[in-house]
């Protein structure tokens, strides 16, 4: 692992040693602070050195750099990578970022060779180039975490397939439906963030190296090489776009900042449901805690933060849509304030996703609770509406009235619709049987929703199945 945190060296005053050669002084030290991204960038030193790796050994393949020099360029680049991954490596402010503090220390350990390295190439491509192989890998985790917590949403599904819960409206208690449903539908939404996330990743997966400073280069490259070699689909096809492209990363966080709402609707559910209200669920002492005062309490803090971290990832989204609104082509050093938001998003995101994970696989469902819960509301009404539909044979328009008028009736007395006698039935409609009790019960009301995509027992273990197939 890199050592991010090593002290940057600042203390150069000459000119730059990468670009100073028009330059008779350095940087002022503001200038130097506000220039330098190497306090952030430095995440991307394994896809820089990736990058140069692959660019040495097409320069070499095409005759632009001889095979004696391609060897010590790729043998420098190894020590590099072993310096930084051990924590040995002095990063410098002075030299702005992950790109020339790569490319001096190469040059300390192999000489003039180094220079040949940043033939046919520019920092623009470089960082576009290190951007993108970045946001794949972390594309590629966000995947397997989002993985992971619909397996736990699945697994509550199956367990609770046929556990009765009130289903809401405006959060008014409106049919019951069961916890397994309930939870089902986070993993639809979440298998379509999957989707927008892997959308999102082809068009990262493009290959902006080789594009040089902006209008491509005089040497004979191989970008296809270069490609292929870094695992891109293919080579941007135009030098402008590649180095000043930066949707892909904007896209990024616009599917970041749908999921980290999902995840935040989850949340506030949690919230909710271990609250007294409603004590439909536990959560387990490893994502709760306690009160330092009220000896009884015990605080869902895990999903109060990741209700409150989707604030993280949608300001990051609208940070870089105001970063690039505007820009003229191609690259601006408004472009470095690219980076930071976009790991403030796979930071958070993943983080959530994992406190997530735990929360749903370690939660204890009562069904008790639920059952109680769905005792009040008439929430069998509809059910009732619908009998009348079809034994009767009335209007549903009408029917609605009449179950209403019985609605209105249960309340006054204080009592369930089934609660209510034939005759008391009979006075609202002169058509209703005894038969109509069959259907006032929540089991009944749940196991009657055979509809595709509905609510029965039967239904919701079909549906986690598919979801296994689909998903996991
Ligand atoms: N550190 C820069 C960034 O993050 C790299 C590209 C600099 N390019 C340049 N022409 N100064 O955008």
């Amino acid at each position: 692992m890199a050592n991010p945190s090593a002290a940057v060296d600042s203390a150069s005053p000459s000119a730059n040693s990468m670009w100073g050669g028009r330059f008779a002084v350095g940087p002022d030290e503001a200038m130097e602070r506000i220039n330098a991204s190497i306090d952030f960038d430095r995440r991307f030193y394994r896809e820089d050195i990736a990058a140069s790796r692959a660019h040495a050994a097409m320069l070499v393949a095409q005759g632009i750099v001889s095979v004696g020099d391609g060897d010590a360029i790729r043998r420098g680049l190894e020590q590099v990578l072993q310096e930084i991954e051990s924590g040995d490596f002095a990063f410098s402010a002075a030299l702005e970022d992950i790109h020339m503090n790569v490319e001096a220390r190469l040059a300390e350990l192999i000489g003039a060779a180094a220079g040949r390295l940043h033939t046919a190439r520019s920092r623009n491509d470089q960082v576009a180039t290190d951007f993108r192989l970045w946001l794949r890998g972390a594309l590629d985790a966000l995947d397997g975490q989002l993985r992971d917590l619909q397996a736990a949403l699945i697994g509550q599904a199956e367990a609770e397939a046929a556990t009765v819960m009130p289903g809401y409206t405006h959060l008014q208690a409106a049919q019951p439906v069961t916890f397994g449903h309930h939870m089902l539908a986070y993993v639809e939404m979440l298998g379509r963030d999957r989707g927008r996330l892997s959308d999102c990743r082809a068009r990262v997966n493009e290959s902006p190296l080789g594009a040089a400073a902006l209008a491509g280069t005089s040497f004979p490259i191989d970008r296809q090489a270069t490609a292929a070699a870094l695992g891109f689909d293919r080579p941007l096809a135009n030098s402008l776009d590649a180095v000043s492209a930066r949707d892909f990363a904007i896209e990024f966080l616009a599917a970041g900042s749908i999921l980290a709402v999902h995840l935040s609707r989850l949340a506030e559910e949690l919230v909710l449901w271990c609250s007294q209200g409603f004590a439909f669920v536990t959560l387990s002492d490893a994502f709760t805690t306690g009160s330092s005062i009220m000896p009884q309490k015990k605080n869902p803090d895990a999903a109060e933060l990741v209700r409150g971290k989707a604030g993280r990832v949608i300001g990051a989204l609208t940070t870089l849509l105001v970063v690039m609104k505007g820009l003229p082509m191609t690259y601006g050093k408004d472009m470095q304030e690219d980076k930071e938001p976009v790991f403030e998003a796979v930071d958070t995101l993943s983080l959530c996703l994992l406190a997530m994970t735990g929360m749903l696989r370690d939660l204890k469902a009562d069904p008790a609770a639920m059952a109680k819960a769905c005792g009040s509301g008439f929430l069998t009404a509809t059910d009732l509406a619908d009998w009348l539909v079809r034994a009767v044979g009335m209007p549903f328009r009408e029917a609605h009235h009449v179950t209403g008028r019985l609605v209105k009736l249960a309340e006054e007395k204080k009592v369930g619709l089934a609660d209510l006698s034939l005759a008391e039935m009979q006075a609202a409609d002169g058509r209703i049987t005894d038969d109509v009790f069959s259907v006032l019960t929540v089991e009944r009301a749940v196991a009657s929703r055979m509809s595709f995509g509905g609510t029965a027992p039967e239904r919701v273990r079909e549906a986690a199945t598919l979801a296994r197939e689909r998903f996991l």
